[in-house]
């Protein structure tokens, strides 16, 4: 086994076993939407659908890249893939970066083999590889042997400055990634790992052709945490990695941020999403659909069925809140007041 792939092994060992949540909220606990007794729809008008990328999903959620390259990976990818596709939900995978260096790796991310409905399927690789010889060519292979409709470049400074074996050269890379969002013919777009895209880094990238940004905000899923965990316990990494496992921007922050900077383009909120309020808090925010990774792999661990359930509680969660506050669809959604939330409320 390559060091790649039993480091996607230990990632979701621990993901799966340990405690690896941020320890601070998201955020969005600290709004509420407006709720109105009266809404004057049915909860049967409710309409979650949304376009995203030009594919029609059955609700505003993608489950959130996260793995593929190993046998234990291909497993919960083929899993996720199924339960999306039956639900009409979209599905990013984890970084392709094994598929460069271990074509037989491909398997485990070719889910639309067995999903051929999946609505929407994106691909994923750091976008520093862009600094360690990753090419456009391989980019293209990337998206083109599973069949992805598109490509997330993932931005990680944190987790790979705590990770002993990480890849930190990230000078020069704004143009690198300007020149390959350019130039690839599938949609690109960023996102972080869970340490969230503050106003200066949206700002930054404002000016990119990309299709769409995710916030990954702080507040789920700490990467520094995961990273602290493969090390020895009380090396300077494993401490390093509990003491920055709340460092970043939270989820209902990032957001904004993304909104702000890409007034016209697809934002995903994502971060510590957990409940179908979480979703319709991101939404009202400024999201268009949002993202949720491990608590979807955790279900996955357990079976298909289990997934199905989780997902389809978030969405009648969802669906009653949009009916609570009027919305009759996402969109309407987007315009529920949100309110900040004094202390004791
Ligand atoms: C097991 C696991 C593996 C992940 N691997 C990747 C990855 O390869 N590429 C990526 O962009 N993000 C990866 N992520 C980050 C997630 O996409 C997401 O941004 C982060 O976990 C926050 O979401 P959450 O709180 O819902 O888990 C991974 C997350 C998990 C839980």
């Amino acid at each position: 086994m390559s060091i790649l792939q039993r480091r996607k092994d230990e990632h979701l060992q621990i993901c799966l076993e340990q405690d690896v949540e941020s320890g601070v909220s998201p955020g969005l606990s600290g709004y509420r939407l407006e709720y109105d007794a009266l809404p004057e729809i049915d909860l049967d008008d409710v309409d979650l659908s949304i376009e995203l990328l030009g594919k029609k999903l059955s609700a505003p959620i993608l489950i959130g890249s996260m793995t593929g390259g190993s046998e234990q990976a291909e497993i919960l990818n083929h899993r996720l893939a199924k339960v999306a596709a039956k639900l009409g939900l979209g599905m990013a995978l984890g970084s392709q970066r094994a598929m460069l260096k271990h074509p037989e790796t491909t398997a485990s991310f070719a889910v639309r083999k067995t999903s051929p409905e999946l609505p929407l399927l994106i691909g994923n690789i750091g976008a520093v590889q862009l600094n360690y010889g990753v090419t456009h060519d391989d980019l293209r292979h990337l998206v083109e042997s599973v069949q992805a409709d598109a490509l997330y470049f993932h931005l990680n400074p944190l987790q790979e400055a705590i990770q002993p074996e990480g890849d930190t050269r990230f000078r020069g890379l704004l143009s690198k990634i300007q020149l390959a969002t350019k130039t690839l013919p599938f949609p690109c777009l960023i996102k972080e790992v869970g340490a969230g895209i503050s106003a200066k880094t949206a700002q930054k990238m404002a000016h990119l052709p990309i299709a769409a940004i995710e916030a990954s905000g702080v507040g789920g899923t700490s990467w520094a945490r995961v990273e602290g965990y493969r090390a020895q316990p009380a090396s300077n990494t494993a401490q390093l990695g509990e003491r920055l496992r709340d460092f970043g921007t939270p989820t209902a922050e990032a957001i904004q941020h993304c909104r702000n900077a890409f007034p016209k383009r697809p934002v995903i909120g994502s971060g510590g999403i957990r409940t179908g309020q979480d979703i319709a808090i991101a939404i009202a925010l400024g999201s268009d659909a949002t993202a949720i990774a491990r608590p979807a792999l955790e279900a996955a661990a357990i079976s298909e069925a289990a997934l199905e359930r989780f997902l389809t509680t978030l969405l009648h969660e969802l669906r009653v809140l949009c009916f609570c506050t009027g919305a009759s669809n996402i969109k309407e959604l987007q315009q529920v007041k949100v309110v900040r939330r004094h202390k004791s409320t």
